[in-house]
């Protein structure tokens, strides 16, 4: 297979952002998909990261019946992105590859704050460490209200719900996360909709890029 390269204005690194439930999951699949049909190489990849010992400590601290201290997820979740960034994202980036990921350092900014860790704290610890977060090229946050969300969760899971589910908290992170849209820049996409009427628009808003 001839693939095509990625031309050097196009965003290479391209993150999905939004609360639970909100499908950005499906969406980021199908920009995939389209994005490989036009040949381009395409990694997919997700946080907390699904095949790193790094995620799963993630996994384990959310599903545990014991509850942690907010400064616990924080640093398990740095400490799985700075993972994620070394071992796959620069690589996948440096063999030409797009990156698409499933949640990213918004995510931390969104959640973390919402359980009550001040943004300047989180930006202390990578201070300390002298680490810098990778930017990406372009976030898509894909925009639903809590109660739609949650409708989606609760059907999905059958009743359990994860440590973050929650109505209170999710409405929190959703204002949080329209915040950040603001400033960094964020492409907004009205999530409450048919998921294909989504997937039109975001071709529609990034298509351009690769052509
Ligand atoms: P996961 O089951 O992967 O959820 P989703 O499919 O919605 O992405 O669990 C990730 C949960 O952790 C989700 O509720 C969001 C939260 N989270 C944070 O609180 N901070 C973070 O930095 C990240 C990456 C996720």
């Amino acid at each position: 297979m001839e693939w095509k390269e990625v031309p050097n204005t196009s965003p290479r690194f391209v993150v999905f952002e939004g609360i639970d439930g909100s499908g950005k999951t499906l969406q980021l699949s199908w920009l995939s998909a389209w994005l490989q049909k036009r040949k381009y190489k395409v990694f997919v990849t997700e946080e907390p990261m699904r095949e790193s010992i790094t995620g799963h400590f993630v996994k384990i601290a959310l599903k545990s019946k014991e509850k942690y201290p907010p400064e616990i997820y924080l640093l398990l979740f740095l400490q799985d992105r700075i993972n994620h960034i070394e071992n796959y994202i620069k690589p996948a980036l440096e063999a030409g590859k797009i990156v698409l990921s499933d949640r990213y350092h918004f995510s931390t900014l969104a959640y973390q704050t919402a359980q009550g860790i001040e943004r300047s704290k989180i930006d202390g610890v990578l201070k300390a460490l002298n680490y810098e977060i990778l930017q990406p090229n372009l976030t898509i946050f894909i925009d639903v209200p809590v109660e739609v969300a949650l409708e989606r969760i609760y059907g999905r899971t059958k009743g359990t719900v994860d440590l973050y589910e929650k109505e209170e908290f999710l409405r929190k992170v959703r204002e949080n996360y329209l915040e950040l849209a603001k400033e960094f820049n964020f492409l907004v996409i009205d999530g409450d909709r048919d998921p294909e009427e989504i997937h039109e628009e975001i071709v529609k808003r990034v298509g351009k890029f690769y052509p």
